[in-house]
């Protein structure tokens, strides 16, 4: 429609693209993502009672019991349907309120104590329950098929030794419009710099940056590079499959040089159902990350991050000031996928949908996705701020990302430190060339 004043024939309300957004049970992205793990929790809101959680769109309960072992059951007793949340956590599993089933965490039913010593129920019959585990203060389930069962993936930047925070955020929205936002850096200037009441960034974030996306064996990685201040600045995060993110430091400007590998943050988008999800993940307070210590981790944890706009804000500070809360939430419950008009500058957000739709289209019930493995997986996060007294064309800062991307990709293996700084040899080098 291109009639000015002509709302009235401007046909909306298409739908989302369903094949990416649902995630229940039985749909396509419900069946894909159920072969990754999701944190679902941190481990300091297990307490002395069992927690209704949802997750994927199934009602369960998450508890952790007298021997610290942690459980996932289906949230109603397999005997006649009360819920577990309100269950008595024992010295071995969860006991049902109603009539005193005892379930062990792997879903043994342990006791049916109103039954004659000759029933064979417990034999016959086990509870739905998940495998969950604890590690570095957050909580982590595996919704799908046991045969597909890969081990919790370890990330190089969670290998190193910054000291990770826990953080939950709840969004309520659709989680693939959370999950896009990091393939999508032109809204920085925009949302966080030019149009928000505050700039929620450094000045140099306003400005327009140049993009690169390259494919990496976990997703993609992303460049956003700039020329501010005199200096090159070329700033790449992970955006991996099927739903964690990992972004450079949040608070640096670029009027210093600097060469960093590794993760100012870490974080799952985890489908709570198709309309709401958590922000779940790592902050990084590290002295390599954030060598001024500006991160506050006491404001790091249940709906609270260090950084401004994550988290839902009251009243007209929500207009006045938006942050990535308000304008991911405001896209709807679900984003409408049939209304929007992707453009140039979403070549990332296409690129991500392109490649979770090739992924879910080959993914089966019993296959299992890359995971966990001996050895880490390589990520790609990273921030150079490099000399260059001249601006570089924006071909050419297109370009530096490139090369930026490349070579981060291809020393994969190289320890943090040396990577960091052959990157910033090898882009000082083109600088040099140009
Ligand atoms: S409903 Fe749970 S034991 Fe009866
Ligand atoms: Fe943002």
């Amino acid at each position: 429609m291109n009639t000015r004043f002509g709302g009235y024939l401007c046909e909306r309300g298409g739908g989302a693209d369903a094949e990416l957004t649902h995630v229940e049970r039985g749909t396509p992205g419900g069946e894909y993502l159920r072969r990754f793990w999701h944190p679902l929790a941190l481990a300091s809101e297990l307490t002395d009672v069992p927690r209704a959680v949802r997750l994927l769109g199934e009602d369960l309960v998450l508890f952790r019991d007298h021997a610290g072992r942690l459980g996932l059951l289906h949230r109603q007793c397999s005997h006649r349907g009360a819920s577990l949340e309100f269950g008595i956590l024992s010295a071995r599993g969860l006991r049902c309120c109603y009539h005193g089933w005892l379930y062990d965490i792997d879903g043994a039913i342990l006791e049916t104590p109103a039954e004659p010593e000759t029933s064979r129920i417990r034999e016959r019959l086990c509870h739905g329950a998940y495998p969950v585990v604890e590690r570095a203060g957050l909580v982590f389930a595996y919704l799908g098929h046991p045969q597909a069962r890969p081990a919790l993936p370890r990330y190089d930047s969670l290998e190193c030794l910054a000291d990770l925070a826990p953080f939950k955020l709840l969004y309520p929205c659709n989680w693939l419009q959370v999950h896009e936002n990091t393939a999508d850096p032109i809204h920085i200037p925009f949302l966080h710099g030019r149009v928000s009441g505050t700039p929620q960034f450094s000045p140099g974030f306003s400005e327009l940056p140049a993009l690169a996306f390259r494919e990496t064996p976990l997703g993609l990685v992303v460049a956003s590079t700039r020329w501010t201040g005199g200096r090159l600045w070329i700033r790449c995060a992970d955006v991996m499959l099927p739903n964690v993110a990992q972004y450079p430091p949040a608070f640096e400007t670029s009027e210093a040089s600097r060469a960093v590998v590794g993760a100012w943050a870490t974080r799952w988008i985890t489908p709570i159902d198709n309309t709401s999800s958590w922000v779940v993940g790592y902050r990084h307070f590290d002295r390599v990350i954030d060598p001024d210590g500006q991160g506050r981790r006491e404001h790091v944890g249940v709906e609270s991050l260090d950084f401004a706009g994550q988290t839902a804000q009251l009243g007209e500070a929500r207009q006045r000031d938006p942050g990535d809360w308000e304008a991911m939430v405001g896209q709807g419950a679900i984003a409408v996928h049939d209304d929007e008009h992707l453009c140039a500058s979403d070549r990332g957000v296409t690129l991500l949908r392109s490649l979770l739709r090739t992924r879910i289209r080959a993914s089966t019930a019993t296959g299992r996705e890359p995971g966990g493995g001996p050895e880490p997986l390589p990520t790609y996060t990273a921030e150079l701020a490099l000399p260059c007294a001249t601006v570089p064309a924006p071909a050419q800062l297109a370009e530096l990302g490139e090369r930026a991307l490349s070579h981060l990709v291809e020393h994969a293996g190289v320890p943090r430190a040396q990577r960091a700084q052959q990157l910033a040899d090898h882009i000082l080098e083109a600088l040099a060339c140009r």
